[in-house]
């Protein structure tokens, strides 16, 4: 594990479970200023993790209920950790749900606007939140999790296609307007992931096929890395199994 790189502090959003959860877990055992958030945490959860992350290692660990969908919340998150100093090195737009798998003329538009409302609003809100404040002489690493589909669309998959593409092309736009600045940005496909949206997606497949989240967040970490380095292209989007 590499060790020059710090100070980091990480945003993420998604972080109670799956790969938000995983990238935190190697962030923290790395030492990194953790701020994530998810849209719901058990009673009490959210402190216990916070004092989880801490005793792996983070120097710091804020742990918020932010619905991503929701621009208020996820202005006053963003407003209220970078008063507290924490303004970010890593940003990673993790937080997504699958909505329904289904042929198009079978979703209805609450799922529609639902799954518009949290994959793409939420990171256009964490983005324009950020974005606007944040110092662009000093690096931040941008990280979109974006899925095969965002490249090919597939029967059955629309919706959450639909969503994907959209933040790949958000991505190659921002890449373009901040190209002048020390901000570097990367679309990350990390292919089929033991998680509970994959068995949502997939649910006749042997989960054991496809490699744990805690290998792919690893896998994720190296090419934030190498993106922060220049041994990854900015703009660029990149197949996170060729890391495995
Ligand atoms: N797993 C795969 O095979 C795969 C493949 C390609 C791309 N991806 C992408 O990788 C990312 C992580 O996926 P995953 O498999 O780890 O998914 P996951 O297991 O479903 O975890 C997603 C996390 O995001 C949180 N979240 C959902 N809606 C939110 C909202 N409105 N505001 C804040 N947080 C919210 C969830 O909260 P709850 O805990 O409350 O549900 C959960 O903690 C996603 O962008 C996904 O599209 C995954």
């Amino acid at each position: 594990m590499r060790h020059d790189h710090h100070p980091e502090t990480v945003w993420i959003t998604g972080a109670r479970q799956g790969l938000g959860a995983a990238l935190a877990d190697i962030w923290a055992a790395r030492g990194a200023r953790l701020v994530v958030c998810s849209r719901r945490w058990e009673d009490g959860e959210a402190v216990r993790r916070a004092a989880q992350w801490r005793a792996a290692g983070a120097a710091d660990a804020q742990v918020a209920t932010v619905d991503v969908g929701v621009a208020g919340q996820v202005e006053d998150w963003a407003v209220q950790n970078l008063a507290a100093g924490l303004a970010p090195t890593v940003v990673i737009h993790n937080a997504a749900i699958l909505g329904p798998r289904a042929p198009l003329t079978e979703v209805s538009v609450a799922d529609w606007e639902e799954i518009f409302r949290v994959n793409v609003h939420g990171a256009f809100f964490l983005l324009r939140a950020l974005a606007s404040r944040c110092d662009r002489q000093q690096p931040i690493a941008w990280g979109w999790l974006i899925s095969s589909v965002a490249r090919q669309g597939r029967a059955g998959w629309g919706p959450y296609a639909a969503t994907k593409a959209a933040l790949l092309n958000l991505h190659q736009t921002f890449s373009a307007e901040i190209a002048d600045s020390a901000w570097r940005s990367i679309a990350l496909n990390p292919g089929g992931t033991r998680t509970a949206m994959r068995r949502a997606a997939v649910p006749d497949e042997d989960p054991l096929t496809v490699p744990a989240a805690a290998d792919v967040a690893d896998a994720i970490v190296r090419i934030l890395d190498d993106l922060a380095d220049g041994r990854i292209e900015h703009g660029s989007d990149v197949d996170v199994r060729n890391w495995l």
